[in-house]
């Protein structure tokens, strides 16, 4: 695998494979590479004859200065995961190389970025994905680009605008990865002490007491929310939102029937904020579905 700094290095190593008609992936990455990113990485690898993953921590999509500053930085170790999950290109660009001076230019997606994740981190969350996600597909110009279902609203906005500025990639979404006790992967887990990890499993709980409520034959989303809400509750945390929502548009449901429901949970544990989601099946309550 090789580390690569600047596009034009990127595009040349690129150029000849993609004369060739191989295929390219690309897994965007903030780097502190854990499973749900090596999951990507394998995907990527078992589907295209060049893998790319980017590793860049956007400054300007963290609306918390202490989240941006305590975010793990490890390239080093990255590299060495990346490689051995079957990358054979890092893109690991400096601020500059992304954000030029003069750089002035903001990718917004409307209603959809402002809901739930758009709401609490205020809008400049999600135009910043949106922003540095569409320069990285240009940058790299993939056949696929590979996004983890635990941020579901982030891979609601690429899919709106990747088909709304006709960008021509396929957007390849994996399953959360989760600890054996059901606390999904997430960067920021680390930064949990051993009484916030302990309550932090309020979240995968407030799943499954959806997913259980939907079982028990309940279809109203208010119904299915409050019983999520209590379980969390009683697992002594207070959800920064709860909310069942269409996983495409983010508008809230009223009823879980036929049309997909995604139940999406927010929370903090001290300084530290984590999400989680689950895609309802009404068919088959006990699982999920992509
Ligand atoms: O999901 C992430 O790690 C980031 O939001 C992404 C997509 C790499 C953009 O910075």
């Amino acid at each position: 695998m090789k580390t690569l700094r600047v596009v034009a290095d990127v595009r040349a190593a690129l150029d000849d494979p993609r004369s060739a008609g191989r295929s390219i992936g690309l897994v965007p990455t903030m780097g502190a590479l854990h499973e749900g990113h090596v999951s990507l990485i394998r995907r990527a690898r078992a589907a295209c004859d060049e893998v790319v993953v980017s590793l860049f921590v956007n400054p300007s999509q963290f609306d918390e200065p202490g989240d941006l500053a305590a975010y793990p930085r490890e390239e080093q170790r990255d590299a060495a995961v990346a490689a051995r999950a079957g990358a054979d290109i890092l893109f690991a660009p400096s601020p500059d190389e992304i954000y030029p001076p003069g750089f002035s230019t903001t990718v917004t997606v409307d209603e959809l970025a402002a809901s739930l994740e758009g709401a609490h981190r205020g809008p400049a969350h999600f135009a910043s994905v949106a922003t540095i996600v569409t320069k990285l597909l240009n940058m790299v110009q993939p056949s696929v680009a590979y996004f983890g279902q635990k941020d579901a609203q982030q891979v609601a906005v690429i899919r709106r605008l990747v088909s709304d500025l006709d960008i021509p990639v396929d957007i390849e979404v994996a399953p959360t990865v989760r600890e054996p006790d059901g606390l999904a992967l997430s960067s920021r887990n680390v930064r949990l002490d051993a009484e916030q990890r302990r309550r932090a499993l309020a979240l995968p709980r407030a799943l499954d007491a959806a997913r259980q409520a939907l079982a028990g034959g309940e279809r109203d989303a208010a119904a299915i929310a409050a019983a999520a809400r209590s379980a969390m509750i009683a697992a002594g945390v207070e959800p920064e939102y709860l909310e069942l929502v269409s996983p495409d548009t983010f508008v809230p449901i009223g009823h879980v029937n036929g049309q997909p429901a995604l139940v999406a949970v927010a929370a903090r544990f001290g300084d530290v904020r984590l999400i989680d989601n689950a895609l309802l099946n009404p068919s088959d309550p006990a699982t999920e579905r992509l």
